[in-house]
């Protein structure tokens, strides 16, 4: 069996507000191993707040609470601030889902990969911006010399989603988050992006979690699928096997996908069973 690089056990996500508490995420528990684990659900349904609870990077006055969040033996829970600041970028990495707020507007491109470098490592800047035009050649970039002068405003959705790629890569990261990371590419561009992925992971031994709401493409590209509804996990299976799925919300999404060879003139509508809302979540812990 594979070995485990984090363990999350009843993970929950919850906003306090004057009408009482909205929890988010519900008693999510699951392992990651050096694999690709894809994370879907339709939207609302936990799946950024699960990655980003991770990393502690939930906004007040979100709260965060778990039996445990280890990595690698590291309850990350009992972290400090300051010692969580370690972890994030350097040991865990994340790619947002919208990268325009995680770039800072004014400065060049370059200087930020540099800058984000230069925080976890010892290198010169000289030795920073070659690191950094190599990755940047990495996510398939053509002009790197280029693209490091620019500034974010100056690229599109797409580029900057893979320079925030690039950019979360280049600590070397043993577990990469990726939210949606392909989502404003098209279709070529994603596939280049994936590969890019996949090599990290069966070369460095990288373990990535991979959040979409595309089931056909994390039934492609992942070794295992947690499905979400409603801050819950409601089915884990080998992505191989997500046509074989079982709980009628997984059998939902995979009827009310659009598909080329079975023509129709619109798609279903899910019917939500109100069993699915109150049920416990499934833990994929192995
Ligand atoms: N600041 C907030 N206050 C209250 N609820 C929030 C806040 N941020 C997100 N949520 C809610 O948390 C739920 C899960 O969101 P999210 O994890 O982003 O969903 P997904 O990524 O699956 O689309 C959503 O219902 C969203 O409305
Ligand atoms: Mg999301």
């Amino acid at each position: 069996m594979m070995s485990t690089l984090l363990d999350v056990e009843n993970l929950w996500v919850r906003f306090p507000s004057r009408n009482g508490v909205f929890d988010a995420v519900r008693g999510v528990s699951f392992t990651l191993g050096r694999e690709r684990l894809g994370i879907v659900g339709e939207s609302g349904s936990g799946k950024s707040m699960t990655g980003r609870a991770i990393l502690r990077l939930i906004r007040s006055p979100g709260i965060v609470e778990a039996d445990q969040i280890s990595l690698d033996g590291t309850d990350l829970m009992k972290l400090s601030e300051k010692d969580m600041r370690a972890v994030r970028g350097q040991r865990i990495s994340m790619v947002m889902q919208d990268p325009k707020f995680s770039l800072n507007p004014v400065m060049t491109i370059g200087d930020q990969i540099i800058e984000a470098y230069r925080l976890h490592s010892a290198a010169s800047k000289a030795q920073a911006y070659a690191k950094s035009v190599e990755m940047l050649e990495a996510v398939s970039i053509r002009n790197p010399e280029r693209v490091m002068r620019a500034y974010p405003h100056e690229m599109s959705g797409g580029m900057g989603q893979r320079i925030m790629i690039a950019m979360m890569l280049i600590p070397n990261p043993e577990i990469l988050i990726a939210d949606e990371p392909t989502s404003a590419l098209d279709v070529s561009v994603q596939r280049q992006v994936l590969s890019i992925m996949d090599k990290l992971v069966k070369d460095r031994g990288m373990g990535l979690i991979f959040i979409s709401h595309d089931l056909n493409l994390v039934a492609d590209f992942c070794d295992r699928v947690l499905i979400m509804y409603a801050g819950r996990i409601v089915e884990v299976c080998d992505a191989d096997k997500l046509h074989d799925a079982k709980h009628p919300y997984t059998r939902g999404l995979l009827n009310s996908l659009p598909r080329l060879d079975v023509p129709r003139d619109r798609l279903d509508v899910l019917e939500r069973d109100p069993e699915w809302s109150v049920a416990l979540s499934v833990s994929a812990r192995v």
